[in-house]
């Protein structure tokens, strides 16, 4: 009988590498692909820009391959069990890094029937880390961009969402990255806020920025980040002009809005002076978002209703009748909003809206209940997390702490060490040359 050897692989951008791994596996046997799902592969490193189904059309015409079947986890165990195949053949590069463990494993679950591994000397000159930095480079179009965050949600379960109001800031969310225990934390895309953009303009947060405007601090960040975007819509304004306000965030290719059910001169909501804020009818809110929802072009914008229930000081009961009635007028999803400190609202609406809508994303802002943890938030069912204001709140002080060290030592000698290098500043953005 003919023996078979299993390959698992994600298979985004397919390289030589690769193919050479498909070559030296069907040597030993019939190639079955484990293609790793993009839940798999989000669970240890960014999304794949192909969907699964695309990268399965693709494996499944590459020479050699005789079968593809879903890995549905980074660990082999279920895929191999189900299998039994004579050999797994990888790529050797696997032995150090993230991979170490999962490799362990895969030869000691082989051993139960005899399979063995074989590990391929790594393909040089090419990698696929190589690869991703050239499309970065290349950029991404507003439509790919634009349908990311919707495969995000499916995907992940929590999508991380960093406030940005600059190209610089925009570049932060698109390339810090930290390894913890092999695994690559990283931001999934962009918060345009209306209190940082304004701020960083000098101007109040109560909608004194239009959407011209707006798009002139937006479209630096899209110039130079492939990563979705939400844009923070204040109220909508009046739903005859919202339905504007779509269409160009939508051709632009950003990802979603969040309007929030408040009439009137806008406030920020986190103000602690108690500035009176009123909330919009159920009834006028819901035609705003059904108003958007007819006027989107594609199926992939999403319009995500804000309730400011518990900031206007009405209870949970009110921002859950809320909650139901906008998804029902077509909300893609739900940012429910506090600036109570313990969290405990935003729990307590997360888990009893969950007991009804088992899939309309939850949106959560976590600006005061600041101690709680995503993994806390992925239990109460919350989707997105948006660290709202954070860029803005963090670069200001510092920028401030430099103006004064030069002011008292009549030289910026002092303020040196809270600078980073002018080489570094060179280096900073790619093209300086
Ligand atoms: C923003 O970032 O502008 C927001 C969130 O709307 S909050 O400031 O908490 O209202
Ligand atoms: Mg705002």
């Amino acid at each position: 009988m003919k023996k078979t050897a299993y390959v698992g692989m994600s298979a985004d951008i397919i390289h030589p590498g690769h193919l050479n791994i498909i070559k030296e596996a069907s040597k030993v046997g019939d190639v079955v692909i484990g293609l790793l799902t993009d839940e798999a592969v989000a669970s240890y490193k960014r999304l794949p820009y192909m969907s699964y189904e695309q990268r399965k059309i693709v494996i499944e015409n590459i020479k050699g391959v005789t079968k593809v079947i879903p890995q549905t986890t980074l660990d082999y165990e279920a895929n191999l069990r189900l299998v039994k195949p004579d050999f797994v053949v990888h790529g050797d590069d696997w032995k150090e890094g993230v991979q170490q463990k999962v490799r362990q494993k895969v030869i000691d679950v082989l051993s139960e029937w005899g399979g063995q591994l074989i590990d391929i000397p790594y393909t040089k000159g090419i990698s696929s880390t190589q690869l991703n930095c050239s499309l970065k480079e290349i950029g991404t179009t507003p439509e790919i961009r634009l349908k990311r965050l919707r495969r995000l949600i499916s995907v992940k379960p929590i999508v991380r969402i960093l406030e940005s109001h600059s190209g610089l800031t925009g570049l932060i969310c698109e390339n810090i990255t930290i390894s913890v225990d092999g695994k690559l934390e990283e931001f999934d895309g962009m918060w345009s806020s209306s209190l940082t953009d304004s701020t960083s303009k000098g101007k109040p947060d109560i909608e004194a920025v239009d959407l011209t405007t707006r798009l002139h601090s937006i479209n630096d960040i899209l110039e130079c980040t492939t990563k979705p975007m939400i844009y923070d819509g204040d109220s909508g304004g009046k739903p005859e002009h919202f339905i504007y306000t779509v269409r160009t965030l939508e051709r632009l290719g950003i990802s979603a809005i969040i309007i929030e059910d408040k009439i009137g001169l806008k406030k920020n909501s986190l103000f602690e002076t108690g500035v009176k804020q009123e909330q919009d009818t159920v009834e006028d809110f819901s035609y705003k978002i059904s108003m958007g929802k007819k006027a989107q072009i594609t199926d992939d914008f999403m319009i995500i209703a804000r309730i400011e229930s518990f900031i206007c000081g009405k209870g949970l009961l009110d921002a859950l009748f809320r909650a139901e009635n906008y998804v029902k007028a077509g909300a893609d999803g739900i940012m429910i909003h506090s600036k109570d400190q313990s969290g405990e609202d935003i729990r307590d609406f997360c888990q009893k809206f969950r007991e009804k809508d088992k899939s309309t994303p939850i949106v959560v802002v976590p600006s005061t209940y600041n101690h709680i943890t995503e993994d806390e938030f992925i239990c109460w069912g919350a989707n997105i997390v948006i660290y709202a204001n954070h860029m803005l709140r963090s670069s200001y002080p510092a920028m401030v702490n430099v103006a004064k060290s030069i002011l008292l030592n009549k030289r910026s000698f002092e303020a040196d060490d809270l600078c980073m290098s002018i080489n570094d500043i060179l280096t900073l953005i790619p093209g300086t040359k």
